[in-house]
């Protein structure tokens, strides 16, 4: 396989800092250019921490850590301490960061990077809100065809909504940044809620990130172990979805998930259903392909991938 260059565009979050770990436990398949930072499950301030406490926990000082956005393109910010504790990272406790914040803020780095690197060689990652990545494009049209492929996580159809009976956080949090990227034409391949809540951390499987024996085994079982018991009261489900690593499995091994391509649209008008995606799964309008819109995943493969990529941190 060759190795891909990413960007990950992220608000940490402990789903996201698993992500981050599984993109930097696979140098081989996979070169980080840098991770964006974005307001999303907590503040800037700390999600752009998060990242930089994240990346030196990988034992990665060196990957540019960027904080971009502070909120969404034309609304106040909605966060989820609810969900992830007020630092976001909440579980285990973590060392200040010591790794510098570029000074390059992060939009301008993706729109610069898009720019310098050939066409077509850099995927984007967001897993987050979509504020920096519709900047970028608002910025810098010139930069949308030179987009290998956006792998983000967010939306819903089957599974609806976990913010509002309708819509998924990362969607509702900022959908006028989701519909200028869902219009954009560059080739998107979504993981909803649909799959990600198939993506269950059972306290069996959190057991056996504890049982590896390393640090950054501890901590993914400490961190999951903390939002398992919100995501558990409210589902009822054997254990909390472990939603934004989804993004970077596909990366690794796409035979995992499996979806449809569709038209999906982003509602940012009702009240009622703000952030929703609409999702023609039974493709009942002629409207126009945009995205791969993932229906279902290999929960064993993925986490039998997350464990054998974790150990090695
Ligand atoms: C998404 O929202 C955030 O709370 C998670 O990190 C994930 O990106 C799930 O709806
Ligand atoms: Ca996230």
């Amino acid at each position: 396989m060759a190795r891909r260059k990413i960007i990950i565009d992220t608000d940490p979050g402990q789903d996201d800092a698993v992500a981050i770990l599984l993109a930097l436990a696979s140098p081989e398949e996979l070169e980080v250019l840098g991770v964006t930072a974005v307001a999303g499950n907590v503040p800037l301030p700390l999600t752009q921490r998060n990242a930089r406490i994240v990346c030196e926990l990988a034992g990665h000082a060196d990957i540019p850590v960027f904080a971009g956005s502070d909120r969404p393109l034309s609304r106040p910010l909605v966060t989820a301490e609810h969900v992830h504790g007020t630092t976001g990272l909440d579980g285990p406790s973590l060392p200040d960061p010591q790794m510098p914040l570029q000074k390059v803020h992060a939009v301008d780095f993706i729109v610069d990077t898009l720019r310098n690197e050939p066409a077509g060689t850099v995927t984007l990652v967001p897993i987050g809100p979509l504020t920096n990545i519709a900047r970028a494009f608002q910025d810098a049209a010139d930069i949308m065809p030179r987009v290998q492929e956006i792998v983000l996580m967010g939306g819903a159809y089957f599974e609806v909504g976990n913010i509002t009976p309708a819509a998924e956080f990362n969607i509702y949090v900022d959908p006028e940044a989701a519909g200028i990227v869902f219009k954009s034409d560059v080739p998107l391949t979504v993981m909803p809620l649909d799959v990600t809540h198939k993506a269950l951390i059972t306290a069996e499987r959190v057991e056996a990130f504890r049982q590896m024996g390393t640090r950054t085994g501890r901590m993914v079982a400490a961190w999951t172990d903390f939002f398992e018991r919100f995501d558990k009261e409210k589902y009822g489900s054997e254990g909390a979805p472990l939603h934004d690593p989804c993004t970077i499995a596909y990366l690794l091994e796409p035979e995992l998930f499996s979806g449809r391509h569709i038209n999906v649209e982003i509602e940012t008008e009702s009240e009622l259903t703000r952030g929703m995606t609409v999702a023609d799964w039974w493709r009942v309008t002629d409207r126009p392909v945009n995205a791969t819109f993932m229906g279902d995943l290999d929960a064993k493969g993925y986490f039998d991938l997350l464990s054998e990529r974790i150990a090695r941190l």
